[in-house]
């Protein structure tokens, strides 16, 4: 009887259970729209405003009461940072969150290769899924305008062009594992100095043609979940809340679709955070009145102010409907899409793809024989040498550290002495040459050594050395690579201006290698045979720099930024210091649409190191360019061919890039513009035929009076460059 009881009790729970309908916000069957009005349909005015801001340094609310989870969001756009404590700046003393670094973005934007892209942010996705982040803080995409920018190493160069192809697959690849990319930081964030306030000035055309095209590239192309507003203005109003950027072009030209999260405290007022197109605001320190209370998440912009203001009238319901629905949107996208992969954490596919990502981006500068009829000094040929010195602090310093919010807590760092003792054993010996201090936010330490002891034995061992190599740079103390706060030299510090001189004087065996997210002063050049750009390469530098100093490797990495001569042959730095770094109140781009080479190139200032520009162990011959025809229609399209071949002795890559130039304009235009590239792999002897499309869309220039892109008819050049200064080959055609 009993058991006749059980079996029909449960049959009719089951029967019960079965018909109670999953909520349709529960229900990962439905589209996600219908789960997001769902969820609307069932919160209070309360949980929606609570949805728009922190509860924490790193989350943001969910709706506890319907089973809606936090945010969790984490940095930065190298690898996923260590755990940080709820409610300060402090880590929080986890022991399982030592991460993979990835090179630098530089090094990315170095590389070239949309492929090195897509390995990134997949790789960099399922350490920031198995860390159980929703959103990871990252890419940045800031256009390189000065080379005294602090944040530049995490940025993808001078280009847009070049800037928006890469920054895609970054994005694509990141959130096929259910995390979010946060792109950042939108928009004009181009220096440290003043970053909190600092009112960016500039013309229509020159935030169209230079500054946005990568984060639209990021949004309609990446389909980006989410994007950070900048600290800085931009023309008056806070980037974090800016009717123009936010809702006219973010969301209403661009049809963005995702959550804009406030950079660290870069809200600063409710009724713009209200109407100007912020969703969720992280990191506020209240209103000044209540600073000193943990925070005060109540009392931020966006918190009790706000639900007042909704309860009184002040703010129509509609503003919190959007902002909830789009987190809402971020939350089904991550933290409750349960077909999520489930991700992996330091793996030796991870260290694999942060090796190869920092030996396709090491980029060969120079490199010549010291001597006629002598090989040049790369690949170091171990036959030819007793005793390598290796010279420098970059030789073993931990350069995962410092920089500031991209600073990453590693599972290992492969030094670049590391990477040279495990190739060439005890030929190595290893001396300092220089000192720097620790690095700290926002203050210079000083070395707590003699330096002068340093300089003079590291030239003393350089006399007795067959070869020496310098591993120096910058080093993301603050003003040498580092947020909040811009460089204030463009020469390198800590004294290595006068070393590496001194030790080309004492040994001509001298390869150069720079570790740095930026160019330097080189007044050195002519007295160095052989120099390597090499970048911040995080866990794996040591070997990727091995692997292409010893010839395992064909360096095949291009500039993604000009490097002047001098500081005043950059665009920014021609004018005045409104010009850079602005008088404290604002900054003027008076070099307008005219950055890196674009300005290089139209006032015939030749950079010491063109964009583009990256040396090969062989070398590449080009053919000539051959256009499919010589007149474009308007709605038509030209390819233009050009075969490329290894004329060298070993296998390697070269990127062939195009650029164009429009002979004759209404409105002031470049010389030319990158608007196309290819990379491609050569065995020796091999031609390969590289073939472009143009249409007239690639073409055009931003009108800013008729607010519109177009394209004149008239004659263009092209030209096909192994760099954007060395061009291999040119053709003209007309635009009907
Ligand atoms: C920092 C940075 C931003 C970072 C955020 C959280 O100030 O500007 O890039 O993601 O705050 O650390």
């Amino acid at each position: 009887m009993k058991k006749l009881f059980i079996l029909s009790f449960s049959l009719f729970a089951a029967v019960a259970v079965a018909q109670t309908p999953v909520p349709l916000y529960l229900d990962e069957s439905q589209p996600i729209e219908v789960r997001v009005q769902d969820a609307l349909s069932r919160m209070t005015l309360e949980e929606k405003v609570k949805l728009c801001t922190a509860q924490s340094k790193f989350s943001s609310h969910g709706v506890p009461r319907l089973g809606i989870p936090e945010i969790w969001m984490s940095d930065g756009p190298h690898g996923v940072r260590e755990e940080i404590q709820w409610d300060s700046w402090s880590n929080a003393g986890f022991t399982n969150d030592s991460c993979t670094a990835f090179p630098a973005l530089t090094c990315l934007a170095a590389t070239w290769n949309p492929e090195m892209s897509a390995l990134y942010g997949k790789n960099i996705g399922e350490e920031a899924r198995y860390r159980r982040k929703d959103i990871l803080l990252g890419p940045g995409c800031n256009i390189y305008r000065t080379p005294l920018n602090g944040r530049n190493f995490e940025y993808l160069g001078e280009d847009p062009y070049l800037a928006s192809v890469m920054v895609v697959p970054y994005i694509q690849e990141l959130q096929k594992n259910g995390v979010a990319a946060c792109v950042k930081h939108y928009a004009l964030n181009n220096q440290e100095k003043w970053r909190g306030h600092i009112d960016v000035q500039l013309s229509d055309r020159a935030l169209y043609e230079i500054y946005l095209p990568a984060f639209k590239a990021a949004v309609q192309e990446g389909g980006a979940w989410s994007i950070m507003g900048a600290y800085n203005k931009v023309r008056g109003e806070h980037a974090c809340h800016n009717d123009l950027l936010l809702n006219r072009i973010l969301k209403e030209e661009w049809g963005f679709d995702g959550c804009v999260v406030t950079d660290w405290g870069g809200a600063h007022d409710t009724r713009e955070a209200v109407f100007n197109g912020l969703d969720i605001e992280m990191g506020s320190y209240t209103n000044g009145l209540t600073s000193g209370r943990n925070f005060a998440y109540s009392d931020y912009f966006l918190a009790r102010p706000y639900l007042q203001g909704l309860q009184s009238g002040e703010y129509p319901l509609s503003t919190v409907e959007d902002k909830a629905a789009r987190v809402l949107r971020l939350i089904f996208r991550t933290a409750m899409n349960r077909n999520r992969p489930w991700g992996s954490f330091t793996s030796e596919a991870h260290y694999e793809a942060a090796r190869q990502i920092g030996t396709e981006g090491i980029v060969l500068l120079k490199n010549e024989p010291v001597k006629r009829q002598q090989p040049a000094l790369l690949p170091i040929d171990p036959s030819r040498y007793e005793k390598i010195l290796v010279v420098g602090d970059n030789a073993t310093r931990r350069l995962t550290e410092g920089g500031g919010s991209s600073e990453l807590k590693v599972k290992h760092e492969i030094s670049p002495l590391q990477g040279l003792v495990e190739l060439y054993g005890d030929k190595i010996t290893y001396t300092q040459g220089y000192a720097a201090g620790r690095p700290r936010y926002g203050k210079v330490e000083q070395p707590r050594v003699d330096t002068d002891s340093l300089y003079r034995k590291a030239l003393e061992l350089a006399a007795d050395a067959d070869l020496v190599i310098f591993v120096g740079g910058l080093n993301k103390n603050h003003e040498q690579d580092c947020e909040a706060g811009d460089r204030v030299q463009y020469s390198l510090p800590f004294g290595q201006d006068r070393l590496i001189p001194e030790l080309a004087a004492i040994n001509p065996n001298l390869v150069l290698v720079l570790v740095s997210g930026n160019a330097v002063e080189m007044k050195w050049v002519d007295e160095v045979p052989a120099i390597v750009q090499a970048w911040y390469l995080g866990s794996e530098a040591g070997h990727a720099l091995a692997d292409v100093l010893g010839g395992a490797v064909n360096p095949s990495g291009k500039l993604p930024m000009s490097f002047p001569v001098k500081l005043t042959d950059n665009g920014a730095h021609a004018f005045d210091a409104l010009c850079y770094p602005g008088d404290s109140i604002r900054v003027e781009y008076k070099e307008d649409i005219l950055v890196g080479y674009r300005w290089h190139d139209t006032k015939k200032i030749p950079a010491l190191f063109p964009f583009g520009h990256g040396l090969s162990y062989t070398t590449f011959s080009y053919g000539k360019a051959t256009l499919s025809s010589s007149s474009l229609t308007a709605d038509g399209s030209i390819t233009v061919t050009v075969p490329v071949r290894n004329s060298g002795d070993r296998p390697g890559k070269e990127v062939v890039q195009l650029y164009i130039g429009d002979n004759k304009s209404s409105l002031p235009r470049p010389k030319k513009e990158l608007k196309a590239f290819d990379k491609i792999a050569l065995n020796p002897g091999e031609e390969k035929t590289v073939t472009f499309t143009i249409t007239p869309d690639d073409l055009k220039y931003f009108d800013d009076a008729r607010h519109e892109w177009v394209a004149e008819p008239g004659k263009f050049t092209l030209y096909i460059g192994a760099s954007s200064a060395d061009i291999r080959a040119q053709a003209s055609f007309t635009l009907k």
